[in-house]
């Protein structure tokens, strides 16, 4: 059976990931230091596979870590989620974010290069595009200067694996840039975790539909779009998890040196009232809500074309808006009200 390395593996894509990795035959090997995780996601885990995953409660940042798991294990392939990932935060406290992200991304590369460790997925996002030109925006869309450190970090990062692979190693790598992330596992036994005020859309209408969040604030109503508040691509994480699979099994079939990147969304845009009028339709109750300024930074309508990944990648999203808003809700309702 071959091992895959999930590092960022109790987090919330890393964690749907690792199931959909043993649905599909493989087995998962995880490292986490639970900066932004909780060690009940692996319960979760195994409460879904019936496994008890290799797991190293380690810190990316430690190249030794990487060196030992090499040692211990025959790996043949790394999906690299681990990061930080919080815009806002990012802006605060800029070296925090480069010194993680970059530096755990480049002791990771070095070991690899070193034990002879190939493969490579890259957890990247699309913020990398910033406002596009064009949309859906396509993968040879510009990459722009990032509007946050974090979203630099993702720039970075790929161009960083982009030189490797290139530098006639034989590493091979895909980055992943994803649209927005949502929902849960239908389970209900993995799902999303912000820790402290959730900056993201779904867990902030999930936590204010169950008491935690007085109200939700809709931060603007005044962009050019159809009902005035911002467009994103939301993508269902289970349909985002398989994407990872389907990564790994075309990185296999490539030469060394090979490098591409794929968007991963649903190719459909939602303003931020019509997934509040969805969640209000899921869960049978109406959203405390109040439109409030624009949120800086925030780019007013994106959403991913997706021809390259269904083409190259064989895989498209099937999990819907509503199905993920379900999924999200009845992850909150088991998470409860605390
Ligand atoms: C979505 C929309 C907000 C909260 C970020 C990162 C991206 C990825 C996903 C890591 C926006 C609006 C939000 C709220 C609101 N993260 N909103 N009220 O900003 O598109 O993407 O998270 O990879 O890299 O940039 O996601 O969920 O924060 O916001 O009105 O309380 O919801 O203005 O239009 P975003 P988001």
């Amino acid at each position: 059976m071959k091992k895959i390395l999930v590092t960022g593996g109790a987090g919330f894509i890393g964690s749907h990931t690792v199931v959909e990795l043993h649905n599909a035959g493989y087995e998962p090997i995880l490292i986490d230091n639970f900066s932004n995780s909780l060690p009940s996601v692996l319960q979760g885990i195994k409460n879904i596979t019936g496994k008890d995953f290799t797991f190293y409660e380690a810190d990316c940042n430690d190249a030794a870590v990487f060196r030992k798991i090499f040692t211990e294990h025959k790996i043949d392939g790394i999906i690299h989620f681990a990061a930080y990932k919080a815009v806002g935060e990012s802006v605060k406290f800029p070296l925090k974010y480069y010194h993680n992200n970059l530096n755990s991304l480049v002791n990771l590369l070095e070991s690899m290069l070193e034990k002879g460790v190939n493969n490579l997925v890259f957890s990247s996002s699309c913020t990398v595009y910033g406002q596009p030109d064009k949309l859906p925006v396509t993968e040879d869309a510009p990459v722009k200067s990032a509007e946050s450190p974090y979203g630099n970090s993702k720039q970075i990062s790929e161009e960083i694996i982009k030189d490797t692979c290139s530098a006639q190693s034989d590493l091979r790598a895909i980055s992943l840039r994803y649209f927005n992330p949502i929902g849960a596992h239908p389970t209900a036994e993995i799902g999303e975790l912000p820790l402290g005020v959730p900056g993201n859309l779904v867990p902030f209408i999930t936590q204010t539909a169950i008491g935690i969040r007085e109200k939700l604030t809709v931060f603007g109503n005044d962009y050019n779009t159809a009902d005035g508040s911002c467009v994103r691509d939301y993508i269902h994480v289970v349909d985002l998890a398989k994407a990872h699979v389907k990564a790994f099994e075309l990185l296999e079939k490539k030469r060394e040196g090979h490098y591409d990147f794929f968007n991963l969304g649903t190719g459909t845009g939602s303003t931020v009232l019509e997934v509040v009028t969805a969640f209000e339709k899921v869960s049978g109750q109406k959203l405390n809500y109040q439109i409030g300024p624009r949120r800086l930074g925030d780019v007013e309508k994106v959403f991913a074309a997706v021809d390259k990944s269904v083409e190259l990648l064989g895989w498209r999203t099937e999990l819907s808006l509503e199905t993920a808003l379900e999924d999200a809700w009845r992850w909150q309702q088991r998470l409860g009200s605390k």
